[in-house]
C-alpha cells in the first residue's frame, strides 16, 4: 500500500505545479498566480511569478479578519529579564502596522534594505513582520556577530535603517550592542541613513543626534501602516551564511515561495494545527528563526513562543521542560546541542518531574548531525518522537525528515528519514553520476528546487551559479556528503568543504583563517573544525610563525584567540590555537585539514599518498596530544 508521505513525494515530483498551485490555496494572494512554476533553461525555475501578495498579510492580518484577534500569536518568554509577555493577533498586528509606519517616516521604500541586529526580543519579530509589511527587505544578523562581520553585512545589503538594542543577556551577562553597531558602521563604507534603538532597561544606549532614534519615540510618533502588494518573485529577505571564504553568501529568500512551503511544512512535517503552540529554541539571526519563530508559526495561524534563555543556566536544565508547561506547547524545535547541554547538566532528566508536559507530541532537530545517544535519550526521558531534520540557510525548510503531518514512518538512527515532499534528493560521484545505494557521495538535489528555496544569492549571481550549480549541472549541490540507503533513507555525513556546525551555528574555517593570517607574526595557518562533546564540532587552530616573529609562542596563540572573537564574534568559539613547525602537505602544496582533523579527533586515517613529508603528520600528532587531542595514534 503507498503511504500518505510516498503519495505526497510521487505527486510533488511527477507534477510540481499541479502539487504546489494546490499548496499555494492555502495563502491569501492580492492576485492568485497562474504560472506554477516557471522552468529555466538551466534546469531552476521561478514559482508564483505571476502572484502577487503580502507575508505579513498572511501571517497577522488575515488571522485578525478570520477569528484569531484575540488568540496569542507570540509568547515572549526570557527567563534572563523574568519577563513573559503575550501578544494576540491584533496586539501582533498593530504594533507591526505601527513600526512600519515608523519605518516609513524614515523613508524606507519597498525594495530597500533593512538590517537587523538584536537580542531575542519581541521587537526583532515586529521590525521583520514591519518589513514584510511594506515590501522592504530585512537582513538579521545574528547578535553574536563582531563588529567586523556586521560592517560586511552592511555593505553587502546597503541598508537605508538599522534596527538595533541598546543590549543583549548571555545567561546573567549584559551586552552592549549600540557600541558593536557604532563601530559596524564606522568600519562600512555604506553608512545608513537612520538607526532605530530599542532602549532596554538594563543598559542605555548612547544616540547620535540626527543619525539614531529612540524605538519608543519613533513608534510614538509613527502611523500604522498598510501592507503593500509585492510580486511573489521579490526578495523577502537576505540571511548572509558563512561560504568558504570571509565573505558571507546573501542568502535570498522570495515572498511567494516562502510563504507556500512554510505554511505547507506546518501541516505536513509538523503537523502544528492553527491555534496550537510551536516553541523553536534558536535565534532570530539564524534561518531556524526566521522559519519557525518567525513566519511558519505565523502563517499557520499558530502560536509562536520567542525564547530569549539558554538550555541551561536560565535558571537550570528544566527551563526548556518549564516553557512546554507553562504554555502547553505541542511541538519544539532545536539544536541537538541543546540536549546534549541539559544531559549533561541532568542525565537522569530530574527535573522534567516537576512539570506537566501532556500537551507536547513532539520534538525535532536539526542544524547538525543528531547523534544517536541524544536523540535515543532525549525520546526516553520525553516519551514523544524525536525527529532529526536536515536542511540548510540556503533550503529555508526541511530537505529531509520523518514528516508526523504524513505519518511517521519507522526511524534509523543517525538518519533524518526520507526526502520531504519536493525535494529529489539524490546522491552522486565526482562526476555527477548516481552512486549504489549505501555508497557515500555528494547530496545533491535535482532541479528544479522546491518553493521557499533560495532563488540567487544577494548581489551575486554568478557565485551562486559557481557555489551551487556548477559542480554537477542540473542539480542543486548542497555542500554535504552522505549517502542513500536501500530503503530511501538520507543519511547525511559532513561537508564537503570548510564549513563547520559549532553548537548548531554555521562557521568558516576558511574566514577565521583569514583572520589568523592577519596576524603580523603568522606565515601560514589552518583552521580545522575537531570533535566536541558539547557542541559538536569546535575550531581549532595551528599556525606557523615567521622567522624572526616578535612574539612568543604562547602570545601569538592568545592574540589570535582575541582577534578571532574580535573580528567573527564570540559565536565562533575559538578557544584553542597551538603553534607548529610546519603543516603537513600535499606535493602541490595544498595543506591536509582532513588528515589533522581526523588525527586530533583520534580516528582511523590513511596516510595520504601525495603527501609531501610523512613526519610533518608525527609533529601534528604530537602537538595535538599536548593539547588533549589526538588521544590514540591512528
Ligand atoms: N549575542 C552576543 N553574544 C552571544 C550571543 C548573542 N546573541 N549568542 C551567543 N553569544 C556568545 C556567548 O555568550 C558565548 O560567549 P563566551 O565565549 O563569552 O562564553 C559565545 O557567543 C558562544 O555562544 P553559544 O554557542 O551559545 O555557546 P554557550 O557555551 O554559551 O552555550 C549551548 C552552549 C549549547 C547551551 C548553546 O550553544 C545553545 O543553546 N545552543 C542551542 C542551539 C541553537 O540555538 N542553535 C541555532 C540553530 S537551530
Ligand atoms: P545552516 O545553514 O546553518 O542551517 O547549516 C546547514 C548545515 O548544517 C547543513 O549543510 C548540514 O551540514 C548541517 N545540518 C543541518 N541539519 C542537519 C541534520 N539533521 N543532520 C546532519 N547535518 C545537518
Amino acid at each position: 500500500m503507498t503511504s500518505r508521505y510516498q503519495e505526497a513525494h510521487q505527486r510533488a515530483l511527477n507534477d510540481p505545479e499541479a502539487f504546489w498551485g494546490e499548496a499555494a490555496r492555502a495563502i491569501d494572494w492580492v492576485r492568485a498566480p497562474t504560472r506554477i512554476l516557471e522552468r529555466q533553461a538551466d534546469g531552476t525555475g521561478r514559482w508564483f511569478a505571476d502572484g502577487i501578495l503580502n507575508t505579513c498579510w498572511n501571517a497577522l492580518d488575515r488571522h485578525v479578519e478570520g477569528g484569531r484577534a484575540d488568540q496569542a500569536a507570540l509568547i515572549y518568554d526570557s527567563p534572563v529579564t523574568g519577563v513573559v509577555q503575550r501578544f494576540t493577533y491584533r496586539e501582533l498586528r498593530d504594533q507591526v502596522a505601527l513600526f512600519a509606519g515608523a519605518l516609513v517616516a524614515l523613508g524606507v521604500v519597498q525594495g530597500d534594505r533593512v538590517v537587523i541586529y538584536m537580542p531575542m526580543v519581541p521587537e526583532a519579530a515586529i521590525a521583520m513582520l514591519a518589513c514584510a509589511r511594506l515590501g522592504a527587505i530585512h537582513s538579521v544578523v545574528f547578535g553574536g556577530f563582531a563588529a567586523a562581520e556586521l560592517a560586511t553585512r552592511l555593505d553587502d545589503a546597503r541598508p537605508t535603517v538599522v534596527v538595533s538594542a541598546s543590549c543583549g543577556i548571555e545567561v546573567s551577562r549584559t551586552i552592549a550592542y549600540k557600541p558593536l553597531l557604532d563601530e559596524a558602521i564606522r568600519l562600512a563604507q555604506a553608512k545608513p541613513r537612520h538607526c532605530i534603538v530599542l532602549q532596554r532597561p538594563m543598559l542605555a544606549a548612547t544616540l547620535e543626534p540626527g543619525r539614531d532614534l529612540d524605538w519608543a519615540d519613533a513608534v510614538a510618533a509613527a502611523r500604522p501602516h498598510d501592507c503593500v502588494p509585492v510580486a511573489a518573485t521579490d526578495p523577502l529577505y537576505i540571511l548572509y551564511t558563512s561560504g568558504t571564504t570571509g565573505q558571507p553568501k546573501g542568502i535570498v529568500r522570495d515572498h511567494g515561495g516562502h510563504a507556500v512551503a512554510l505554511r505547507w511544512s506546518m501541516d505536513n512535517i509538523y503537523a502544528v494545527a492553527p491555534g496550537e503552540v510551536m516553541f523553536t529554541a534558536s535565534d532570530v539571526g539564524w534561518v531556524v528563526g526566521h522559519s519557525y519563530i518567525v513566519y511558519a508559526p505565523l502563517l499557520a495561524g499558530a502560536t509562536s513562543v520567542l525564547y530569549e534563555g539558554k538550555p541551561v543556566g536560565t535558571p537550570d536544565a528544566g527551563a526548556f521542560w518549564r516553557v512546554i508547561a507553562q504554555h502547553g506547547v505541542a511541538v519544539m524545535f532545536t539544536a541537538p546541542t541543546a540536549f546534549r547541554a541539559i544531559k549533561r547538566d541532568d542525565p537522569e532528566g530530574r527535573l522534567l518531574a516537576q512539570y506537566d508536559l501532556g500537551r507536547f507530541r513532539a520534538l525535532f532537530l536539526a542544524g547538525e548531525r543528531a547523534d544517536p545517544p541524544t536523540v535515543e535519550w532525549a525520546q526516553d526521558l520525553l516519551r514523544v518522537p524525536v525527529i532529526d531534520h536536515w536542511w540548510q540557510t540556503e533550503t529555508g525548510w526541511p530537505i529531509a525528515a520523518n514528516c508526523m503531518g504524513l505519518g511517521l514512518m519507522p526511524v534509523k538512527p543517525g538518519s533524518p528519514t526520507v526526502a520531504v515532499p519536493g525535494w529529489d534528493v539524490c546522491c552522486l560521484d565526482a562526476e555527477g553520476r548516481p552512486m549504489a545505494a549505501g555508497d557515500v557521495g555528494a547530496l545533491a538535489i535535482r532541479l528544479p528546487l522546491p518553493p521557499g528555496a533560495l532563488p540567487t544569492l544577494w548581489n551575486a549571481e554568478a557565485r551562486f551559479r559557481q557555489a551551487y550549480l556548477a559542480a554537477f549541472p542540473g542539480y542543486y549541490q548542497t555542500g554535504d556528503a552522505g549517502f542513500i540507503d536501500g530503503d530511501g533513507y538520507v543519511h547525511v555525513m559532513s561537508r564537503t568543504d570548510d564549513i563547520i556546525n559549532v553548537a548548531g551555528h554555521r562557521l568558516s574555517t576558511g574566514a577565521m583563517e583569514e583572520v589568523l593570517a592577519g596576524h603580523p607574526d603568522v606565515a601560514e595557518c589552518a583552521v580545522i573544525g575537531v570533535a566536541d562533546e558539547l557542541k559538536g564540532q569546535v575550531p581549532l587552530g595551528l599556525l606557523v610563525l615567521k622567522s624572526g616573529a616578535r612574539r612568543s609562542t604562547d602570545e601569538v596563540a592568545r592574540d589570535v584567540v582575541q582577534l578571532v572573537r574580535d573580528r567573527i564574534g564570540p559565536v565562533a568559539a575559538f578557544k584553542t590555537a597551538v603553534v607548529v613547525q610546519r603543516l603537513p602537505k600535499t606535493r602541490s602544496g595544498k595543506i591536509l585539514r582532513g588528515t589533522m582533523r581526523a588525527i586530533a579527533d583520534s580516528q582511523d586515517y590513511r596516510m595520504p599518498a601525495t603527501i609531501d613529508d610523512p613526519a610533518a603528520l608525527d609533529e601534528i600528532r604530537q602537538a595535538l596530544g599536548r593539547i588533549g587531542y589526538a588521544r590514540a595514534p591512528g
